[in-house]
């Protein structure tokens, strides 16, 4: 016999589209990074990834010693709105996702995201990028969410477009890297767009 328990939690299921937690996507989940994460995120090479991609340059090289101390600065608890997360598929971690200046009155956030190199092209970027908005428009009230991209940069222009995200702006040659200038692109998608193209659920 079912328990009226049950009933209850069956009945938040259904409200959220059958997953248990807003945090939980179709194939990944999000979670808090902890040190253990730390060595599998040293040996991708995703902290080079996000020198060049999330800050456009080519970094000095560094000892791990160095990287870990970056590291361990995504496994404190998030302040405020800005939060770094793992992004976890079939109980692997398949890589990060962050929000950044974060501003709760006018609900603006920026965010930005990486996959492991080896765990690309399988959907993970799409669908943790939808939980992670979801959450910000669903439950902290946010109505806009930006991502700052390089030109060259191919497969995060292609994954905003995706998500849905509009081209707002661009700052001309912005960044000098790799021996050659680049603009910067600015991306943004409102809560009434993500509820338009990804369903409020
Ligand atoms: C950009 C990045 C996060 C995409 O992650 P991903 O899990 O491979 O992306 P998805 O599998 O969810 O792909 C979503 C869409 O992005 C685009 N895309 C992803 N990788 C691409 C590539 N190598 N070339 C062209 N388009 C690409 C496609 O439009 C794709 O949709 P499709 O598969 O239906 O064509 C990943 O390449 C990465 O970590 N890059 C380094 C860090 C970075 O650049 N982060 C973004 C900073 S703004």
């Amino acid at each position: 016999m079912n328990h009226p328990r049950n009933n209850h939690r069956n009945a938040d299921r259904r409200s959220t589209g059958g997953r248990t937690t807003l945090w939980q996507g179709t194939s990944v989940v999000l979670r808090a990074i902890t040190e253990e994460d730390i060595p599998r995120f040293l040996s991708d090479g995703v902290v080079d990834d996000m020198r060049l991609y999330g800050d456009g340059y080519v970094p000095f090289p560094v000892t791990d010693d160095v990287r870990r101390e970056l590291l361990l600065r995504s496994t404190r608890p998030p302040e405020g709105d800005e939060c770094s997360l793992a992004i976890e598929a079939a109980g692997e971690l398949v890589g990060s996702i962050s929000t950044d200046s974060c501003d709760p009155r006018s609900g603006s956030l920026w965010y930005g995201v990486a996959i492991f190199r080896e765990h690309r092209r399988r959907g993970y970027a799409i669908d943790a990028v939808t939980v992670l908005l979801r959450y910000f428009f669903q439950e902290r009230r946010y109505h806009r969410a930006g991502a700052r991209v390089y030109s060259f940069n191919e497969p995060s222009i292609n994954l905003q477009a995706r998500l849905g995200f509009r081209e707002e702006g661009r700052l001309r040659d912005a960044v000098f890297t790799m021996g050659a200038r680049f603009d910067v692109l600015l991306y943004g998608m409102t809560s009434a767009e993500f509820d338009e193209r990804w369903g409020s659920r």
